[in-house]
């Protein structure tokens, strides 16, 4: 059950059902195109959230453009202010405690990755929210 709500709070796939199916539709669609991924190709990677193969620039820069119609990133970083307030609410609905400037901190510091190469900084701020918001999660279960 626990682990259901995780992978249903990180997923990319998630953030497109829980948020305005239409606008979602909309931007997976326009990323798709943007990068040239089909259908399938496309379906695997908002399942995995992260790219098959991560040396792959359309399949780094499709994960950082979902994100970005979706609003939870923008210049290669994590909107703070739409994902905190996001994640303290999916956090708090399934019993988790959540402390808002630690999670803040986590956040700030994954946006301060680097990394050369098209939509790499992007993708590794990314991967870093996924391990520390998982890690977060852990560390934050409701008791049994
Ligand atoms: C990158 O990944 C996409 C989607 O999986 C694939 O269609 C494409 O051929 C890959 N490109 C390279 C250069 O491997």
């Amino acid at each position: 059950m626990h682990m259901e709500f995780f992978n249903c709070l990180l997923l990319v796939l998630c953030y497109f059902i829980t948020s305005n199916a239409e606008d979602s539709m909309f931007g997976v669609s326009a990323c798709k195109k943007a990068y040239g991924l089909r259908e399938d190709e496309a379906k695997e990677l908002l399942v995995n959230e992260i790219a098959t193969d991560e040396n792959n620039v359309s399949q780094r820069c499709f994960v950082v453009c979902v994100l970005s119609k979706r609003g939870a990133m923008e210049n290669g970083v994590m909107k703070l202010d739409i994902v905190i307030p996001e994640t303290k609410e999916a956090f708090q609905e399934s019993g988790y405690s959540f402390n808002e400037d630690e999670f803040r901190t986590g956040v700030q510091k994954c946006n301060e990755q680097t990394a050369e190469g098209k939509c790499k900084k992007s993708y590794e701020t990314w991967k870093c929210f996924l391990k520390f918001a998982a890690k977060y999660g852990m560390e934050h279960k409701p008791a049994e």
